[in-house]
């Protein structure tokens, strides 16, 4: 499943954002990448442990726990802190799978990466290029949102980043392991979440029918957590 939430962060948020991450040394990103991905990965990203990245990381996170189409779609039971990187003059990421299992940052902890997570920080007229091409079962789906808005994507599907040739892609990135790990029963529940929102709206949380159903989404969730 691919969803896209817009304006996790507002206009002024993003502002903030930029403001701080334009003060900041960027790394090359080659360093963090798996060995396959290494030979294909031509960015900047800003280090882990840098204090900007955790601060900016940890409003991040604050936002996602209350944000109910997220947890509705991601079912998170863990996420990775997220992380920023930086495209520029022809700055790219080829075709690539992200590694299954991740450290954790300082860490000996791993997690497993089920949904990645891209939060697009610039306006798509501020740069050329930079899209993020998502392999699925219906062909190629191409990402290039609004500052503010964020894709989910299974971290099982093959993608890339386009080059970047004329001005700069500023994005956090990051990886949730869930609650379900399998894509399909996951899109599933989030299917039948939403259904059951929007019939809730129309009947109220009473209706025996809304009562039902919302058990039997409890029920698969059970199944398959
Ligand atoms: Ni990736």
């Amino acid at each position: 499943m691919l969803i896209t939430i817009d304006q996790l962060l507002d206009k002024s948020e993003v502002q903030t954002f930029r403001d701080q991450l334009a003060q900041c040394e960027w790394e090359g990103g080659a360093r963090s990448a798996g060995t396959l991905a290494q030979t294909v990965k031509r960015n900047q990203q800003l280090n882990d442990a840098h204090p900007t990245a955790q601060a900016l990381g940890n409003i991040i996170l604050r936002k996602l726990a209350q944000h109910p189409l997220f947890v509705s779609a991601a079912l998170p039971r863990r996420i990775y802190p997220p992380k920023f990187n930086r495209y520029s003059d022809g700055g790219t990421y080829g075709a690539h799978v992200d590694s299954a299992l991740m450290f954790l940052p300082h860490s000996n902890e791993q997690i497993r990466t089920d949904v990645s997570a891209t939060l697009f920080l610039c306006e798509p007229e501020e740069y050329t290029g930079g899209e993020l091409e998502i392999e699925g079962h219906f062909g190629v789906q191409t990402v290039k949102l609004a500052a503010g808005d964020m894709v989910l994507y299974p971290s099982s599907s093959l993608h890339r980043v386009t080059p970047v040739t004329t001005g700069a892609r500023v994005a956090s990135f990051f990886w949730i392991e869930s609650h379900v790990s399998d894509d399909s029963e996951r899109t599933l529940l989030f299917d039948l979440d939403q259904s059951i929102q929007n019939i809730t709206a129309e009947l109220g949380h009473q209706n025996a029918s809304v009562l039902s159903l919302t058990s039997v989404y409890h029920n698969l969730l059970r199944r398959w957590i």
